[in-house]
């Protein structure tokens, strides 16, 4: 079983002090740091865009982890790559030809993660499934953080872990919203390997050590 890897989500950080929460994740036992790009047309909101990012990119000494909630994200491939991208996530449902989207993304240099909606079943990915690096199953309506945990995510991620033995694949099982130590705990047992965490980090008295509770967790 692969270690479990925290990636904290930079959306609920203080925006006018970046920097200084930025620099606290560098110093903490996180694996990467998650980004979450938005455009008020596939989710009903906006967070930023490159040229925030860019600076973001700057200070992360964590491999960033790149989460797209807009739509036509093949787009932006050689936007997401210049910021030193190590993982591409886009959502199925945005991609009319995923198959094609995720060679694009591997042949820009980075790895390719595919995410799901709560109400997109894991079965979707049966014939892609060989082809991503990781599967992000979404816990919660993306588009906000804070947002409750869906309990019916621990079944899907049951039944991707199944898909994925089962087919071979080395893809990770990445799970992001409402995650903390109780949900955190529930997932990892159920076969999470990647724990995104917005509230739960960045709402903490002491951001590294929740990180370093949540790393922990079995
Ligand atoms: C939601 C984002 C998440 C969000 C998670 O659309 O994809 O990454 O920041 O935040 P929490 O952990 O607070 O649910
Ligand atoms: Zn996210």
């Amino acid at each position: 079983k692969n270690e479990l890897k925290i990636s904290p989500s930079l959306l609920s950080a203080n925006f006018a002090n970046l920097k200084e929460d930025i620099e606290k994740i560098n110093h903490s036992d996180a694996d990467w740091l998650h980004i979450d790009i938005m455009d008020g047309v596939f989710v009903p909101n906006i967070s930023f865009g490159f040229p925030v990012l860019k600076y973001v990119a700057e200070l992360s000494e964590k491999p960033l982890d790149v989460h797209l909630m807009i739509v036509q994200p093949e787009k932006f491939i050689r936007e997401v790559k210049e910021l030193g991208t190590m993982m591409m996530n886009v959502h199925y449902e945005a991609c009319t030809h995923l198959h094609r989207v995720v060679q694009q993304i591997k042949d820009a240099g980075m790895r390719a993660g595919v995410t799901l909606n709560p109400s997109t079943p894991v079965s979707m990915l049966t014939d892609i499934i060989s082809d991503v690096d990781m599967v992000l199953l979404m816990s919660v309506n993306p588009g906000f953080g804070g947002q409750k945990f869906i309990p019916h995510t621990l079944t899907k991620v049951r039944e991707l872990r199944e898909l994925i033995d089962r087919s071979g694949s080395q893809a990770l099982i990445e799970v992001d919203g409402g995650v903390n130590l109780e949900t955190g705990s529930q997932l990892v047992e159920a076969g999470a390997d990647v724990l995104v965490a917005g509230n739960a980090v960045f709402k903490a008295p002491d951001m590294v050590e929740m990180i370093r509770r949540l790393k922990e967790l079995k």
